[in-house]
This record gives C-alpha cells, sequence and structure tokens, in this order.
C-alpha cells in the first residue's frame, strides 16, 4: 500500500479510533438509512394461503392488509417497495399470459397504491415464473428449451402494462438476452420515459431462491429444474460483469447483484467498474437462515441483520432489497 505510513507501534494503536461507541460511529466508514432500504411484498388473492412456511415473519398479503401496511411503514418514512405475485395455480399457464392481464394481481394492487400512496415508489419485478405452469421464467418450446426472443417480447409488453398502471422501476429479473433492449425501447414508445428499469443484471443461479419460490407458489411446478440455462454461473465474476456492463448499454438505469452476502466480489468489482447506481438483494434463503437461527437461540437478530446489511453496503450497494427492512426501520427508530 503505497499511501501507508506509519511509524509503527507504539506511535500507531489501531485502537485509539475503537475506544468508544462514539469514537466507533464518528469514523465509520459505512453506515445504512431508511433511504437504502427496500421492503419486498408478496400478494395474494384473498382466498388464497397467507402463511409462508419457509421464511418465518414473512407473509403474503391481501390487497386491504397491504394498504394497511403500508400506511404504517411510510410513518416511518419507509418508502420503496417491491412486489411479488402469488398467482393462483388456476391461473397459470405454458407461456404465462396472466401476466399481461390488466387486470392481474400486480396491476389491480399498483392501482390501488398509487391511489393511495402516490408517494411510494413501487419497484416491480418483470419475469414470467410467476405466472407460468413451469415455474421458469420464459416460454418453453416444443424442443423444451426456453424460447429468449419469444419471452423477452412479452417481457417488454409485461414492463409496459405495470408503468402504464404506476410502477415507477420496472426490474427485469428473468436474465434472458436483450430484454433490457426490448423493454426500454418499449417503454420509450409507449411515453413511459419517466419509468426507470432496474436489471437484475447478475442473477447468479442460486440456491438461496428456495425460499421465495416456495412464497410464489413456484417452487413445486420446477419440480427440481433448474435455471441454469439462463441465470449466471456462480463460479463465474467476468461473465457477470459483463452481462452487467451491457445491460447499460442496452438501457438500464439501475443493475442488480443477486444474492448478497455470497456475492460481495461481484458487487464490489461491478461498483468500480460501472458509474450507475448498484443494488443488491438480500434473497430469500438469506433471510431464513438468519431468521431460524435467531428464532433457535443461536444468532443474535438484530445484531446479525445490522452486520450483514453493512457488509454488503460495504462492499459497494447503493441500495439493498431486504425482506427485514421494515425490522431495521423499527431498529433506525429507536
Ligand atoms: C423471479 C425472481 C426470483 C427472485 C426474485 N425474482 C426467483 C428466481 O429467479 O427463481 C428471488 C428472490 C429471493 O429469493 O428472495 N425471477
Amino acid at each position: 500500500m503505497s499511501n501507508f505510513s506509519s511509524s509503527g507501534f507504539p506511535m500507531h494503536r489501531g485502537r485509539r479510533l475503537r475506544k468508544s461507541k462514539n469514537i466507533r460511529d464518528l469514523f465509520a466508514e459505512s453506515n445504512l438509512t431508511i433511504n437504502d432500504l427496500v421492503m419486498p411484498y408478496f400478494i395474494r388473492e384473498r382466498d388464497d394461503e397467507e402463511k409462508i412456511i419457509s421464511m418465518p415473519g414473512i407473509k403474503r398479503y391481501t390487497e386491504e392488509e397491504l394498504l394497511y401496511e403500508l400506511e404504517e411503514i411510510t410513518k416511518k418514512n419507509l418508502n420503496t417497495i417491491s412486489l411479488f405475485p402469488k398467482i393462483k395455480k388456476e391461473k397459470k399457464t405454458t407461456d404465462g399470459s396472466e401476466s399481461l392481464n390488466s387486470n392481474n394481481l400486480v396491476c389491480k394492487t399498483l392501482r390501488k397504491i398509487k391511489k393511495n400512496f402516490p408517494e411510494i415508489t413501487v419497484i416491480c419485478d418483470v419475469a414470467l415464473d410467476a405466472y407460468t405452469s413451469s415455474g421458469h421464467d420464459g416460454i418453453i418450446n416444443s424442443d423444451g428449451i426456453i424460447d429468449n426472443d419469444k419471452t423477452i417480447k412479452m417481457l417488454a409488453q409485461m414492463a409496459e402494462l405495470f408503468a402504464s398502471n404506476g410502477c415507477d422501476i420496472v426490474a427485469p429479473s428473468d436474465m434472458m438476452d436483450g430484454r433490457i433492449k426490448v423493454i426500454r425501447k418499449k417503454l420509450e414508445e409507449s411515453k413511459n420515459f419517466n419509468t426507470c428499469i432496474l436489471s437484475y443484471s447478475s442473477k447468479f443461479a442460486s440456491n438461496f431462491y428456495s425460499p421465495f419460490r416456495d412464497a410464489l407458489g413456484s417452487q413445486k411446478n420446477l419440480n427440481y429444474s433448474s435455471k441454469d440455462t439462463y441465470q449466471i454461473d456462480y463460479r463465474n465474476k467476468r461473465e457477470a460483469i459483463k452481462e452487467s456492463l451491457e445491460d447499460i448499454n442496452e438501457g438500464a438505469d439501475i443493475l442488480m447483484v443477486k444474492p448478497a452476502i455470497y456475492y460481495l466480489d461481484i458487487l464490489n468489482e461491478l461498483k468500480k467498474k460501472s458509474n450507475v447506481p448498484v443494488a443488491a438483494y438480500q434473497v430469500s434463503g438469506e433471510y431464513s437462515m438468519i431468521k431460524l437461527g435467531a428464532e433457535n437461540g443461536i444468532l443474535k437478530l438484530k445484531e446479525c441483520v445490522l452486520e450483514s446489511l453493512l457488509c454488503i453496503k460495504r462492499s459497494g450497494a447503493d441500495i439493498i432489497f431486504s425482506y427485514f427492512s421494515k425490522d431495521v426501520i423499527n431498529w433506525l427508530h429507536e
């Protein structure tokens, strides 16, 4: 390290800067504020199941419950949410056509939220997995392969639909090639000039999404088939950076690395190599590990959550999607 100069111990005593809580807080290099956080919400039809067994403390909300919940969190200044629908089994099809129904769960909920809480920033996942009977993020051809180009046409229409129903940020999470470009083109054509695209640009084929797939009801449909032909291989870093930088060229405003904790090297590198905001997603498996550890008396909840989130920030995240966001705002208000 060329700029390191020290005459060494005893002139140098690193512990001086760790002497008291106040001194440590004064010189903390990373901080976490309410503005860094996005709270994901699972939404459901009124007659569908509320409980998500693999994510203790997280549930699926009906429209009414969500509005009540938003009242609570906005009082504490948490103003950014993302929506994930649990579509009922009867509505799931091979091509996920429910995603383009202007009265689908997401569109209905969006309109209600925007009417009651216009100041809330709503992020919507753009992917077919919630809507397909296969549980995959794309349309499967007769040869069993996911048809990239057919799928991205639908994603573009879905993005336009969400934007015209009030969504502020569309977030394609599917990892099809070229989707950012067609979504941006569609948004421009439909005059949704101010809709941001948050690209899940470095999204890995991770095993830590399984509680989320339970929440969406897509786990059983997937029936152990993997998403390895479209999500990035977790052994690869260069590829992840390349994919992300490509998305800036295609028109993404914000990039994302997902999952978070096991992928901090990617996050750090992407932050250095790009000049757009970078988000990180602390995914369902990361949530449930800490939550269950704490419920079983093995981990301290607040301490472990704050450590995980601050380490994600330290690595370069501008914003973090976390199922703990709501807990964190309560702690920040303590
Ligand atoms: C949908 C999507 C997934 C997640 C966010 N959007 C699951 C997947 O790709 O299978 C995972 C989020 C989480 O685990 O919390 N494409």
